[in-house]
């Protein structure tokens, strides 16, 4: 299946059904195995350094840890480092795949002593579960239910002592109580453009490809911050060097094939431009709600807020309002689009009376 063939609500991102196996392998071979091997983060780096460091000398259980930060940024991979620097087994599950307390019960009981228990999305972890997690989290105890109505007795289970890693791309959504049942909270920051470079100078070594500084650069400028977006690109960009150079990732090969992939200069890619075009010619700049512009543009709600909203929203080009969302000046001058006389991104024509 080419590119050309996916489905038009695939935004193409490059990540088409067929696609996202190959992205799974590719991500897998290429994930750092420990702290040292981490590239960026320093903050994150260095304060769970000290957490794991401490943990070990003490000969126990690391405390619970929160990753927050946007998808593709590392948490998984880091929740992954966490268990090979403690020596310990890790067990991988995500909130929504716990629908009902007792399948956290059973996972949670079938842990081993100083076991990693990964559990990715938090936030979207079933209310009964999140409770049970509570108790599990604090005194390593669950209270197993058995039996319904007034003959139902709950009967406590020990655990061994666990390290919980959880993730989310919202820590504002967590309930404080669960928030603060960890013992440290990872922020994961957007990565910049030289530390982008080292990841892709990295995966480039790893997946057996030449690429120049300049081309580096060049991937690093359009990843959004995002080593999982460099990665991705890199492999684009070498099938391109591949088929129409020498194999090559230069400054040149990077610019053209990621031009043909409908990546541009400032990384933005075929779902972002839509959702800003969408606000621009559908809603006239806006204010318009998340739903609206998400069904605009055929796309899930949490699709339009989780992966395109936050890099347009830090590269000023869209801008959340109580009212809704809205695009700024720099939205209008990106797209080559006029804003339509007397909104603000026009400049507001009244203003213009009375200034200078
Ligand atoms: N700090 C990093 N250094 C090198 N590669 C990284 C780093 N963070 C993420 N990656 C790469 O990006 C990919 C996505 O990371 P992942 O941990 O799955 O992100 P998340 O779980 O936050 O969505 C991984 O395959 C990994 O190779
Ligand atoms: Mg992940």
């Amino acid at each position: 299946m080419t590119w050309e063939e996916q489905p038009p609500q695939d935004t193409g991102r490059l990540v088409g059904a067929t696609a996202e196996g190959e992205e799974l392998a590719a991500e897998a071979a290429l994930r750092p195995k420990d702290l040292a091997e981490f590239v960026g983060q320093p903050k994150v780096r260095e304060q769970l350094d000290l957490v794991l460091r401490a943990a070990r000398a003490r000969g126990g259980t690391a405390d619970h840890v929160l990753l927050s930060g946007a998808p593709g940024l590392g948490k998984t991979t880091l929740s992954m480092i966490i268990a090979a620097e403690m020596g310990a087994p890790i067990r991988i599950t995500s909130g929504p795949a716990i629908q009902h307390a007792g399948d956290l019960a059973a996972i949670l009981s079938s842990l081993a002593e100083g076991e990693v228990l990964f559990l990715d999305e938090i936030h979207r972890m079933s209310r009964p579960a999140e409770e049970m997690l509570y108790m599990a989290m604090e005194d390593f105890r669950v209270d197993v239910i058995v039996g319904k109505g007034p003959g139902a007795t709950a009967i406590p289970l020990e655990l061994p002592p666990f390290t919980l890693v959880g993730a989310t791309t919202r820590a504002g959504l967590l309930p404080p109580p669960l928030r603060d049942r960890f013992g440290f909270t990872g922020h994961m920051e957007f990565y910049a453009p030289a530390e982008l470079e080292r990841v892709i100078h990295r995966s480039a070594r790893l997946l057996d490809v030449t690429v120049s500084d300049g081309g580096a650069a060049e991937i690093a400028g359009r990843s959004r911050g995002t080593p999982r977006i460099a990665n991705r690109l890199l492999r684009r960009v070498r099938d391109y060097a591949q088929v129409r150079g020498d194999g090559v990732v230069t400054e040149e090969a990077a610019a053209r094939a990621l031009t043909v992939f409908e990546v541009d200069d400032r990384g933005l890619d075929r779902l972002d431009r839509s959702v800003l075009e969408a606000l621009l010619k559908l809603f006239g700049g806006g204010p318009v709600g998340l739903s609206t512009l998400a069904v605009a543009v055929g796309e899930e709600r949490e699709t339009v807020e989780e992966v395109a909203e936050p890099f347009l929203v830090r590269e000023g080009l869209l801008a959340r309002t109580p009212r809704g969302r809205v695009a700024t000046p720099a939205a209008w001058a990106h797209l080559g689009l006029t804003p339509p006389p007397g909104t603000p991104a026009a400049g507001g024509a009244q203003e213009g009376l009375f200034e200078s």
